[in-house]
């Protein structure tokens, strides 16, 4: 294995009774100190994935590695792995520093030593003073914290959270990314992150793995999944991304040209592989990669307008191509306030040097 790799799962599989499958066949290493997010729908196996590495749900087959040890047979609490569940799981009719001082009653620690860890750990999520409080007491963002103490105060090698922010206003959401992040970074732990919004994921990531139906899609750095995705269901996930069924045209050094219609568009391949002239094969192109001019021009396809939105410093423009194929642009608004209207020509052409991914299903 990979030296790096503080987890490791090994063609990890979960079929539950009923032959519904939780995890299909994953393999996955996690690098200690990075802060990992497991992205995707509904459904596609981002809970299962961590509660396998937790001992919570055991494997149908395949293994999990800690530090290159085997633990797929470890109990729960015999990994140094904690979780921050989902609806935090915590003691209502317990002060704060009874649930954060929870973890470590199981170990052998003398009162004074418990009570110094779990001043510690509130005060790394700014609850020092909350110490006596009850949990009805605090606020959504405050149980919040809390679950994170009772979590770190363990001291984990490696730290689970399933979908730590998703009771929390998008106010409060934002504000939270930005402190769980400080306090990974602080920390120096391995955080494993479970998400279905993509934004969040793009925004705290060290790196990001896609699910879909218990496999994994990719996993990249937040800047690679947004400009190179593999898959077009990676494409469709991350932000807005046009899917142009485009005939491939010729190649230019490292360059795929393209025609989707009547449009041109350039592509890269991160495989490598040239098509043949004429294959027809899917290209991703981000709405602020194209360009809609008034006025017909070499390299421009016309564009009917069907639909404008105001995205505030930018217009989304809903437009189709001659072959009725649906188009996605945005467009600065302009400073004299003229703009498309619905009806409307647009003609419309990729911005040069725009990196557009060729995809596969
Ligand atoms: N205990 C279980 N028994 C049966 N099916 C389950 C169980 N837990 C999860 N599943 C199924 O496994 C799949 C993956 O679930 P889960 O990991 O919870 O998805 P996610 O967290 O990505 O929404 C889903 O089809 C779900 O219904
Ligand atoms: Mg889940």
């Amino acid at each position: 294995m990979a030296l790096d790799a503080l987890v490791r799962l090994q063609k990890v599989s979960k079929v539950f009774p009923g032959g519904i499958v939780g995890l299909d066949s994953v393999d996955l290493d996690i690098a200690p100190g990075e802060f990992l997010t497991l992205l995707g729908p509904s459904g596609c196996g981002k809970t299962t994935s961590l509660r396998v590495i937790a001992g919570f749900e055991s494997p149908t087959g395949g293994n999990v590695l800690l530090d290159g040890r085997d633990i797929t047979g470890l109990r729960p609490f015999d990994r140094p792995v904690n979780t921050v569940f989902q609806d935090y799981a915590l003691f209502p009719h317990m002060d704060v520093a009874a649930n954060v001082g929870f973890g470590l009653s199981l170990r052998k620690l003398t009162g004074a030593e418990q009570a110094k860890r779990v001043r510690e750990a509130l005060d790394m999520v700014g609850l020092a003073d909350k110490l006596g409080a009850r949990i009805s007491e605090l606020s959504g963002g405050q149980r919040q914290r809390v679950a994170l103490a009772r979590a770190i105060v363990c001291e984990p090698r490696v730290l689970l959270l399933d979908e730590p922010l998703s009771a929390l206003d998008a106010h409060l959401r934002e504000q939270m990314q930005i402190e769980l992040k400080r306090l990974q970074s602080r920390l120096g732990t391995t955080f494993v992150m479970v998400t279905h919004d993509q934004t969040e994921a793009l925004s705290i990531s060290d790196r990001i793995v896609v699910m879909n139906k218990g496999r994994i899609e990719q996993t990249a750095a937040p800047a690679t999944l947004y400009d190179r995705p593999a898959t077009r269901f990676v494409a469709s996930f991350i932000g807005t991304m046009n899917l142009l069924q485009s005939r491939f045209v010729g190649r230019d050094g490292e360059r795929l040209r393209f025609a989707a219609g009547d449009l041109p568009l350039e592509a890269t391949s991160d495989s490598g592989e040239t098509p043949a002239a004429g294959d027809t094969r899917t290209i991703g192109v981000r709405p602020e990669d194209l360009l809609a001019a008034g006025e017909a021009a070499e390299g421009t396809a016309p564009a009917r307008v069907s639909g404008v939105v105001f995205h505030g410093r930018t217009l989304r423009l809903h437009a189709e191509l001659g072959e009725g194929t649906p188009i996605v642009i945005d467009a600065p608004r302009r400073a004299d306030g003229s703009q498309f209207s619905v009806g409307d020509m647009a003609h419309v052409s990729l911005r040069r040097g725009a990196n557009c991914p060729m995809l596969s299903s």
